[in-house]
């Protein structure tokens, strides 16, 4: 059995030992099917493809000091699923076979689940594809489910340091009315070009603007975007943007902190004004902004000034991973313990 080093895994793709799936076929989802092939067997034509019917989703699993296995609201990905396949035509899957699924396939890849100590945790991607052929455009009329697993670290490879992230306007991650709400590739094939050009410069992600006006904060690449003030937890309110679950919970853990929260539109400008600032998701879990360059009108808000995270994001953090490794009880109802 070859060795992990659970301490320095990188946000990366690591073979496990199983996948699962399950196929919807005449209107109906069959059974789940546990596999060791890493290959899909796919129709040329098949829409996933060609029109872009592709949704997924990204949970974690983590192991507490007790040994347990603890998954984060996988109801909530469960939901968003169903979201993105009412907003691009694909067959929803039911919550139950979702949750079968998740459980199955974490717990047949048990060993896969990093140890306590190593702070890293076991990623759970699930894929929702049309598999049917097209040419016309059209939703397809079967569909593939399948979950794998793969240990990770942290996304940002700083971990929880601030990082520089930059705001780009001749780049657009999503439209105002189109599918920045859902999880689906496109956005994040819109995302490649200018999250790589940011990358070229030094920043770790771009914060994007609305793509209509250029006036109002909407995400930071694959994360939302917080910023804090006077005890306040500010978040953007936006059609484009995707409905962070970790900012969801965030948002609650604020509030039961004592703290305002507020879920509206920023103007830019307003950036100045905030004493922290952070990019939140299951992969970045809380990852503290440095700065942010605006690169076209040449301003810099500044966040952290001696390379430290600030003590509200910092609290938020400590509270978000002592919930979901178990260190503390789970007064929301987030985590389901894999018996
Ligand atoms: N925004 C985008 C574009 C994302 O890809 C993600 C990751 O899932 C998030 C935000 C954060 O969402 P969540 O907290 O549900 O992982
Ligand atoms: C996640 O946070 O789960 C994501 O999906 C972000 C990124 C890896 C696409």
């Amino acid at each position: 059995m070859e060795t992990i080093d659970w301490s320095n895994l990188s946000f990366g793709y690591m073979p496990t030992d199983y996948n699962v799936r399950c196929t919807y076929k005449n209107g109906a989802w069959g059974e789940l099917e546990v596999c060791t092939s890493d290959s899909i067997n796919l129709h040329m034509a098949a829409t996933c493809l060609h029109y872009g019917q592709e949704g997924f989703e990204g949970l974690k699993a983590f192991r507490g000091r007790d040994g347990r296995i603890r998954i984060f609201r996988l109801e909530e990905n469960a939901a968003r699923l169903q979201s993105t396949s009412r907003g691009i035509l694909m067959a929803e899957l039911p919550t139950e076979k979702f949750r079968e699924a998740i459980l199955t396939v974490v717990k047949k890849n048990e060993r896969f689940v990093p140890p306590y100590e190593s702070g890293a945790s076991l990623y759970i991607r699930p894929l929702l594809i049309g598999t049917s052929a097209q040419v016309g455009v059209k939703p397809a009329a079967e569909y593939l489910f399948v979950v794998f697993v793969t240990p990770v670290g942290p996304y940002f490879k700083e971990g929880f340091k601030p990082t520089p992230m930059c705001i780009l306007r001749q780049y657009d991650r999503a439209a105002p009315l189109g599918t920045g709400i859902y999880k689906v590739g496109g956005n994040y094939a819109a995302s490649l070009v200018a999250g790589e050009k940011a990358h070229e410069m030094g920043y770790s992600a771009v914060l994007y603007l609305d793509a209509k006006e250029k006036k109002y904060i909407d995400e930071c690449g694959p994360a939302n975007f917080f910023g804090i003030r006077d005890n306040c937890y500010i978040t953007p309110q936006s059609t484009s943007i995707l409905p962070s679950i970790t900012n969801k919970s965030l948002m609650e853990i604020a509030r039961s902190m004592g703290m305002t929260v507020e879920q509206r539109r920023i103007p830019e400008e307003e950036l100045a004004t905030f004493e922290e600032a952070g990019a939140c998701g299951t992969a970045a879990v809380i990852s503290p902004i440095e700065r942010i360059d605006d690169l076209d009108e040449n301003r810099t808000y500044i966040f952290s000034k001696d390379g430290r995270p600030g003590a509200v994001c910092e609290r938020l953090y400590n509270k978000l991973r002592a919930i979901q490794y178990g260190d503390e009880p789970d007064p929301f109802g987030w985590v389901t313990v894999v018996e």
